[in-house]
């Protein structure tokens, strides 16, 4: 008899192949410059990778405290309560996680029950959908402004009922590079103050802010903070994507759930690596010099951009620039990209990928996380369109 694995009723129909795999496979079979999926081409400080062997060498290899080694949640604090102002208890409000991928799912799980409704701003990254819909919550899609990828107060007060679990935002935006201002920050605050309503707030590219602006935490927002869970990721801050270490900021009460999922998710995250951020974190000069790193590389490239006939879109903050295709090419996003990668030899993301009925407005994606070289690399071929 032959062996029979029993069919399985998929719990998530709607995801497949994601665009991100689709176009990294094609940029790999066509030899272009990869400049679709977000992660740096080059090394982090050799300094933090010798912080790993050194804790590895003392013998930090076993099992670390469930909510991640206090030292680093110390760092994290104190980070916090430099940058914007509010003090988060490191003891209960703070946790280490597995990347930021498994804070945002933890924390969804942790308040989400079958049923409640959860508010994503789209285009949104990928993982918010599936994470609800795991949960058995209801995802409510409303969208940001097209052209401006501003938020629309209006339309996220139309979408609240008495049903609104949580909220998801994300600033600085992936992928639309648009930051929050403060008074979009406070508008969120306002419209939530007489809910229930609470936030999941994805701050994976705090630091990576430009031209001076500032990144508004929903930490800098008391009201806000009282009902947020702040996620961020040392894998964007420190060049360390791979290594899937982030953590979640969130009051004491929400923490407390947080754990109780956490802790049968992934229970904690690897010790040598903990040890090395705590040690890499007493030093504030990486992440408070990201910003004038990431905005020579973004003014290199959008200078390269400029003499093409894609139209450049503002980039405020993370590493991501968005052109607008329209006098290139009549082809949609996806189509284009395909072409792109294809035909010009470098690869970019259609934005009709961050949302759920595939809107297309001609936008595409690049990562502008690239050696100059790399960039230089994609520039003299993009210089034909
Ligand atoms: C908006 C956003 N949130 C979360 C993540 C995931 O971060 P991590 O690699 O720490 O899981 C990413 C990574 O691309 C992202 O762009």
């Amino acid at each position: 008899m032959t062996a029979r694995t029993p069919e399985v009723q998929t719990k998530l129909p709607a995801v497949g192949t994601t665009i991100f795999t689709v176009m990294s496979a094609l940029a790999v079979e066509k030899n272009a410059v990869n400049l679709g999926q977000g992660f740096p081409d080059f090394g982090c400080d050799p300094k933090l990778l010798q912080a790993v062997t050194d804790a590895m060498a003392a013998g930090h290899n076993q099992y670390p405290p469930m909510p991640g080694i206090l030292p680093l949640r110390q760092a994290i604090a104190s980070k916090i309560s430099a940058l914007y102002g509010h003090s988060y208890d490191p003891q209960s409000e703070i946790t280490i996680t597995a990347g930021a991928t498994q804070a945002i799912i933890t924390a969804i799980l942790a308040v989400v029950r079958p049923g409640d409704e959860v508010i994503v701003l789209e285009p949104c990254y990928d993982s918010y959908v599936p994470n609800i819909d795991l949960a058995g919550g209801k995802v409510v899609r409303v969208p940001l402004t097209p052209g401006t990828f501003r938020p629309d107060f209006d339309k996220i007060a139309a979408a609240l009922t008495a049903r609104t679990r949580a909220i998801i935002i994300n600033t600085p935006h992936n992928p639309s590079a648009t930051v929050w201002t403060e008074g979009e920050m406070r508008r969120l605050e306002e419209l939530l103050a007489p809910t229930d309503v609470l936030v999941i707030s994805d701050e994976v590219y705090e630091h990576m802010v430009y031209a001076g602006a500032k990144h508004e935490s929903a930490a800098r927002f008391p009201d806000l903070a009282a009902r947020t869970f702040i996620v961020s990721s040392f894998g964007k801050t420190y060049h360390v994507t791979g290594w899937k270490v982030g953590y979640v900021a969130a009051p004491a009460p929400l923490t407390a759930e947080f754990r109780k999922v956490h802790q049968f998710n992934v229970f904690t995250v690897n010790t040598p690596m903990q040890h090395a951020l705590a040690n890499f974190m007493a030093d504030p000069a990486p992440y408070l010099e990201l910003p004038a790193f990431y905005q020579r590389k973004r003014d290199l490239f959008a200078e390269g951009l400029s003499k093409t006939r894609l139209k450049l879109l503002p980039s405020a903050g993370t590493y991501f620039q968005c052109v607008d295709i329209s006098e290139v090419s009549d082809l949609n996003e996806s189509d284009f990209c395909q072409w792109l990668t294809s035909e010009i030899g470098v690869a970019a993301i259609p934005l009709s990928a961050f949302y759920g009925d595939g809107f297309d407005q001609r936008v595409v994606r690049f990562c502008f996380a690239k050696k100059d070289e790399t960039l230089h690399n994609a520039l003299e071929r993009l210089a034909r369109l």
